[in-house]
């Protein structure tokens, strides 16, 4: 089936709840409040699990919300239709989710004390984790072949842009103390210690009983078994459970099971010429992606 999708600023985004209304919207008119969280995430990063993760540490830990509310309504994606109305309803402190790269995010919010987590995750697991989710989730393109989807991804003629320019831009403003970088390695390596940081710079500390239930509430498994995110409540015209699990696999390192070895050098390749002089590095990168500095 063929997709129309929105185009914004040089960018494609999925129809149905994206419009270039929506979208200027979110970037020029969008009221950001002081107290308000944001999770930014570039597609198949592990925005959901992050959703989770701040939904139970404002909870203090009590998973009730989380199991009694659908995610887009704890956190919703304000940058779209559907989302913005919510979004405007949601009492404060406010959880809002987005994909957006900077340079169309809320102007608002660079004047204010809000707070912004951005979750980043290993290119060849976020490609191959979209690949899949492109094939079930009805408002995107269904891709021909993996190879063809890597080489669209590589190119940045995705859906939500290049994941090296998303990253890239938003690592500029890497050292505000009022934005927190964080990967799904970490997430993955040490689930407790990274809620026990992310609590830290919510100013929202929790005890280790409270941090433990957050962690427990967001293991796979328990998001797996709970309906409010696990994605089966979407509409079939949205998401075609048939044709896969949108909590898919949760590991790191699964672009081995699908990569040639010529894909994965290409990829290297490509990396390291549009990674040249970024700052820091990623987890990623101990496990074969460098970056020429
Ligand atoms: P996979 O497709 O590799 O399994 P997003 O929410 O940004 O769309 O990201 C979805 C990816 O995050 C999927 O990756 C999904 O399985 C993974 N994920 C979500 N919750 C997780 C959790 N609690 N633990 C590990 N991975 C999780």
């Amino acid at each position: 089936m063929s997709v129309q999708y929105i185009q914004y600023k040089g960018i494609k985004f999925p129809p149905g709840y994206n419009s270039v209304h929506s979208l200027c919207f979110a970037e020029n008119k969008f009221e950001v409040r002081d107290d308000d969280i944001f999770n930014v995430t570039y597609p198949k990063s592990g925005t959901v699990w992050m959703t989770e993760i701040l939904s139970l540490i404002l909870s203090g830990g009590d998973p009730t919300w989380n199991q009694s509310v659908l995610n887009s309504l704890r956190s919703p994606w304000f940058s779209t239709r559907l989302g913005l109305e919510t979004a405007h309803n949601c009492p404060s402190p406010r959880l809002l989710t987005c994909h957006l790269p900077i340079q169309i995010f809320p102007k608002a919010f660079f004047n204010s004390k809000a707070k912004l987590v951005y979750t980043s995750r290993d290119p060849r697991d976020v490609v191959v984790s979209y690949y899949y989710f492109t094939k079930m989730c009805r408002t995107y393109e269904d891709p021909r072949s993996f190879d063809q989807f890597l080489e669209s991804f590589l190119s940045g003629d995705v859906p939500h842009g290049s994941w090296f320019d998303h990253l890239k831009g938003w690592m500029e403003l890497e050292g505000r103390s009022n934005i927190f970088f964080i990967s799904y390695e970490e997430l993955k390596q040490n689930l407790q210690g990274s809620v026990g940081r992310l609590c830290h710079f919510l100013g929202k500390e929790l005890d280790d009983a409270a941090i433990t239930s957050v962690v427990e509430n967001t293991s796979l498994e328990a998001m797996q078994r709970n309906k409010m995110c696990n994605s089966t409540m979407l509409p079939k015209e949205l998401m075609d459970q048939e044709k896969g699990t949108f909590l898919r696999k949760g590991v790191c390192g699964d672009w081995k099971n699908h990569f040639t070895v010529a894909q994965s050098e290409y990829f290297d390749k490509v990396y390291q010429e549009k990674m040249q002089g970024v700052k820091g590095t990623f987890p990623w990168e101990q496990t074969g992606l460098v970056k020429r500095v």
